[in-house]
């Protein structure tokens, strides 16, 4: 009876600090995409009741309850040149420390903030009950969480599935089938593929366990001073990853218990439209076309010849075409809507839209495949060429390439689009499957957060290979082993082939045992 009692209380208190945790959520990466990931996740916490104060560089215009930003200010003011159209980086090696030296930036600016003060300035026995960091870049602000006294800490990280972090979580690289994010690579390789990008994936962790972190941890030594814990040991206590990865908008893999999948947690449904849209949309008898570069590229960036070739292909189209574009254009066509900024998922939400011309961005794709509305993807960079290699091995979309964008290539990708219904068949059925789960990805992620605050941890999710050396946990030193006994075994055979040989002849007896039988 006094157990069922104690348990009654245990479960009280459990419930209690389950059911309002203060929780600080770390997400300083500063594109818009892992800003709309990492907010939709924090409001899914806050309406369940938990307090989230999150560190990010994006202002709130409105207040919310249970929410508060910390702002890392002044990151736009700064010029941030890393991703421009003409900055392509053709080097799939070089493309990838392009976002290590970005991250590098935004930690000299990030660390240098009144905002990252601000939060150091909490009072000493201020506490969180769980931290959440959005791990893709920027580790220099690990030491936060040994400033507030190392609580339980979640990664989350909205760039699909990167090779590096699933193998910091003790996941087999899956290098024969995972298609590293900067390549056209789908899940089934050839050989020379699989070389590649076995090779991509292998220097990447080694980028960033020999250059990347060393660098961030020295910054973040200078900050926070000499005796911070060391990144090393700091990720290895982070409990799980939940991460913006679905076997049917991505590739499948296999992922261990403390991954969680979470792919697509940003979506929204059934958010109207803002009136001066609605109205244009309403007009559009021919349907919508959706131009949008991303968050990162500016379309305002473009040579007046390439935005001319893109202007004429749209003028020869019947449908109305929203181009998310940076500043204003003269003599557009009669068709063509230009705006700083587009709700692009309720446009895409909207059952008159046909088609998404994008970069290719995570997001973005994901909310095409969302809605079911085929692509044309013109990647520049990162894993907008692995999200265009899916869209077209799959005949969702076609891939562009924005050097080979003139009038006739665009348009005739345009209307081989619209005209075969096989493209928007394929993405509509890929929603179906994607859809059909028992809750929403939104719901899974609060529920595995709500978890690790239950159990303080999630430790024993851990695939033992998590303490283990890359080569053991991918038994290289086993094969190696066997190898090398195979070889013992074949010298110690031929040594005795060729003694009995040389017996043979010193004795005079014919080698050859068939003739004298
Ligand atoms: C909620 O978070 C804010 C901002 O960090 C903090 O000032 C406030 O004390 C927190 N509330 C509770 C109840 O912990
Ligand atoms: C690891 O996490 C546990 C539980 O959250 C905490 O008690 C411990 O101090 C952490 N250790 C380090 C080195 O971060």
């Amino acid at each position: 009876m006094l157990n069922v009692t104690k348990m009654y209380v245990a479960l009280f208190l459990l419930l209690q600090t389950v059911l309002g945790a203060n929780i600080l959520h770390i997400a300083p990466i500063g594109t818009q995409s892992h800003h709309i990931w990492n907010r939709a996740l924090a409001f899914g916490l806050s309406k369940k009741g938990h307090n989230v104060t999150m560190l990010s560089h994006f202002e709130e215009k409105e207040k919310f309850k249970n929410f508060h930003i910390i702002l890392l200010e002044g990151y736009f003011d700064e010029t941030i040149e890393y991703f421009s159209l003409d900055s392509v980086q053709p080097n799939k090696f070089l493309d990838v420390m392009i976002i290590y030296d970005l991250s590098l930036f935004s930690c000299e600016h990030d660390l240098a903030t009144q905002g990252l003060q601000t939060l150091m300035n909490y009072p000493k026995d201020f506490t969180f009950d769980l931290i959440i960091i959005d791990i893709t870049l920027q580790q220099c602000l690990y030491p936060i969480i040994e400033r507030f006294k190392n609580p339980p800490v979640v990664a989350v990280t909205p760039f699909l599935l990167p090779p590096v972090l699933s193998h910091l979580f003790g996941n087999p690289l899956q290098a024969a089938y995972m298609p590293y994010y900067n390549t056209l690579h789908t899940d089934r390789m050839s050989f020379l593929e699989r070389i590649t990008n076995y090779l991509l994936i292998h220097s990447e962790i080694l980028y960033r366990k020999y250059m990347a972190i060393p660098a961030e941890s020295k910054l973040a030594k200078k900050h926070f001073g000499e005796n911070i814990q060391s990144f090393d040991e700091v990720e290895r206590n982070i409990s799980i990853l939940i991460s913006n990865y679905d076997p049917i908008l991505c590739f499948p893999l296999a992922l261990p218990p403390n991954i969680i999948p979470a792919g697509g947690l940003h979506i929204e449904s059934d958010k109207p439209l803002p009136d001066d849209l609605n109205t244009i949309v309403d007009h559009a008898k021919e349907g919508l076309i959706i131009f949008t570069l991303g968050s990162y590229l500016r379309s305002d960036q473009m040579s007046i010849s390439k935005r001319t070739a893109i202007l004429n292909a749209f003028a020869k189209l019947p449908q109305t075409i929203f181009w998310k574009f940076e500043s204003e254009i003269d003599d557009l066509p009669k068709n063509v809507i230009v705006r700083k900024w587009l709700p692009q998922n309720d446009i895409l939400e909207n059952s008159k839209t046909k088609l998404l011309i994008s970069h290719g961005g995570a997001l973005s794709t994901q909310e095409a495949m969302y809605h079911g509305i085929p692509v044309i993807a013109i990647p520049f960079n990162t894993d907008q060429h692995s999200n265009a290699g899916k869209l077209a091995s799959r005949s969702m979309g076609k891939i562009l390439n924005y050097e080979d964008i003139t009038t006739d290539s665009l348009y005739s990708a345009i209307t081989e689009i619209l005209n075969n219904p096989m493209y928007s068949r394929n993405i509509k059925q890929l929603l179906q499957r994607y859809k059909d789960k028992p809750e929403r990805p939104l719901n899974t992620a609060v529920f595995w957060v709500e978890y690790v605050l239950r159990h303080g941890s999630a430790n024993f999710l851990n695939l033992a290979s998590r303490d283990m050396d890359t080569y053991q946990a991918a038994s290289y030193d086993v094969i190696l082993a066997l190898l090398m006994g195979l070889y013992l075994l074949y010298s110690l055979i031929s040594f005795i082939f060729t003694s009995y040989k040389f017996i043979c002849i010193s004795h005079n007896i014919p080698l050859d045992h068939s003739k004298r039988l």
